[in-house]
């Protein structure tokens, strides 16, 4: 059956590095549920962020708290298990990524980590509709990935109802997960379309108070379920 409940997924690459640990509290006390870490190799996307040992510290300083690890890497079987040890809970990879992408998320799977398929905004659904019973959530990705505060695709909000819908018909349970632009003026709209978890940078970090940007996205996410069709 669908999941309904709203989840926000803080993404730290907003936050400021200079102390981490304290933004990713702030935003977990305003009603944050997992955080959102993006690992980037300068590979798979043009730009570097972190790895393992960054994971590690985060457990630390929210512990009980959810790590939802987005890999924008080349090769992510070598890594997984190191990230798993660092203690990532939901592991996701990139369908563009991974050649066996079956067996890439048994491997998640078999380490004791939730697994996540995640698509580009060119990247059809019909792609990943072969692992659907096997993933724990399905990330689409709102905006080319590589850098945070960039422009919601709204080409995106119709992947997410196919999603939903597919889920509904098959009677699944993976969670839609959107990541990329998610803000005030979006959010609304990601959320009607039938999206519950919600990866968002610049939306909660990216300028003034990091509390309340959380709690506000999050009331205007549970506002728009109401408007569901
Ligand atoms: C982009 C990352 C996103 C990024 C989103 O490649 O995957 O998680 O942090 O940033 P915002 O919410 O600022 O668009
Ligand atoms: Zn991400």
């Amino acid at each position: 059956m669908a999941p309904s409940v709203i989840e926000l997924a803080p993404s730290v690459l907003a936050a400021n590095f200079a102390h981490l640990g304290a933004d990713a509290r702030a935003a977990i006390e305003a009603g944050g549920t997992l955080l959102h870490v993006d690992v980037m190799d300068g590979h798979f996307v043009p730009n570097i962020t972190f790895g393992p040992p960054v994971v590690a510290a985060l457990r630390k300083a929210v512990p009980g708290v959810p790590l939802d690890c987005h890999l924008m890497i080349e090769n992510p079987d070598e890594f997984i298990p190191a990230f798993a040890e660092a203690g990532a809970d939901w592991i996701s990879v990139h369908q563009e990524a991974c050649i066996h992408l079956d067996r890439t998320l048994h491997l998640i799977a078999s380490l004791g980590c939730r697994p996540g398929v995640v698509i580009n905004p060119a990247t059809p659904v019909y792609t990943v509709e072969h692992v659907l019973d096997i993933v724990h959530h399905v990330l689409v990705m709102s905006v080319n990935p590589g850098f945070g505060g960039q422009k919601f695709i709204r080409g995106s909000l119709k992947k997410i109802e196919t999603l939903a819908s597919i889920r509904e018909s098959r009677g699944l349970a993976y969670r839609i997960e959107v990541d990329g632009g998610v803000a005030l003026d979006t959010v609304g709209d990601i959320v009607r379309a039938g999206a519950e978890v919600l990866a968002a940078g610049q939306g909660v970090f990216g300028h003034s108070d990091i509390r309340e940007n959380a709690s506000k996205l999050l009331h205007a996410a549970r506002a728009a379920v109401l408007t569901r069709a």
